[in-house]
């Protein structure tokens, strides 16, 4: 998904190895028109079409000894995926125009926010370059599936600007923030943070700091019915005291039903 911080592991990737000394180069494959998207992978020398009034080195050879990171891959076009697939496998290429083979040695990564498995099926990728890109392959999951690193990340991205260090979020926002669907994930929950921190006048940041997006319906419609239900049983479960028969009659559930919930949510004691 779009937010989740793939370009983050990318970078760490690249930063753990043994060639973090050497480049680190991202190119979003779908945010530039094919014919360029090739010259600027490939390079092309002086005078190879219109325009091309000098040589131009490509990020191939940029990358030499470094780490390539290509950015949603599955927008590559049939033509490139296919020269792509020559370059990993005979690790070397051609300028656009070019008559000498370049050698190259460079490490890529690559990924997508489609199901790229799926654009196999469907004859959009190549399952050639699909099983050479995917030998070792990482799922980021989205925010929503991992909502535990939420507390973390929202102190990580309170440090990071070293003027707000002291603001801290109270439980009722911090709640808010952990039942949130995050549609857009970490780069969602940045910017939500980062405008917290703008709007907030004390040193701590209230549900009404938050933007609407969160504290409208969304907030309610992100919630798991069981969340909800048993926040609900230890509500009234603490209004009486512990009393079970008297929790039971003011859910209006048999006892019985209430002792299930009541294990299977942990609060049987
Ligand atoms: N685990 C994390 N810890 C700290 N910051 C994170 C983490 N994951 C993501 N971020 C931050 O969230 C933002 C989005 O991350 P990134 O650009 O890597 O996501 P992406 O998956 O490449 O998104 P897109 O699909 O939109 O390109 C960045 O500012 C990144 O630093
Ligand atoms: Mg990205």
């Amino acid at each position: 998904e779009s937010g989740v911080g793939k370009e983050l592991v990318a970078k760490n990737i690249h930063n753990s190895s043994d060639r973090a000394e050497g480049p680190f180069i991202p190119i979003n494959c779908g945010a530039i028109p094919e014919t360029m998207l090739e010259t600027e992978l490939f390079g092309h020398e002086k005078g190879s079409f219109t325009g091309a009034y000098a040589k131009k080195l490509g990020l191939l050879e940029i990358a030499s000894n470094g780490t390539l990171f290509l950015d949603e891959i599955s927008e590559l076009s049939q033509r490139l995926q296919g020269k792509l697939l020559r370059v990993i496998e005979t690790e070397s290429f051609f300028r656009v125009g070019g008559l000498r083979e370049i050698k190259v040695d460079v490490r890529f990564v690559a990924a997508t926010n489609r199901d790229i498995k799926k654009d196999v099926e469907t004859g959009e990728f190549r399952p050639d370059l699909y099983y050479r890109i995917g030998a070792l392959t990482l799922r980021i999951p989205p925010l929503r599936e991992r909502r535990e690193d939420i507390p973390l990340l929202v102190d990580h991205i309170i440090q990071s600007k070293p003027e707000f260090k002291h603001k801290k979020l109270s439980g009722k926002a911090m709640e808010i923030l952990t039942n949130y669907a995050w549609p857009g994930n970490v780069r969602e929950l940045q910017n939500v943070i980062y405008r917290a921190l703008f709007l907030s006048s004390g040193s701590t940041i209230e549900p009404h700091d938050l933007s609407p997006d969160l504290t409208s319906g969304l907030t309610v419609s992100g919630r798991r019915l069981e969340d909800i239900e048993k926040d609900h049983i230890l509500k009234v479960f603490r209004e009486v005291n512990g009393q079970k028969r008297k929790a039971a009659e003011i859910l209006g559930v048999d006892p019985k039903t209430l002792y299930r919930k009541l294990h299977r949510y942990g609060i049987d004691d």
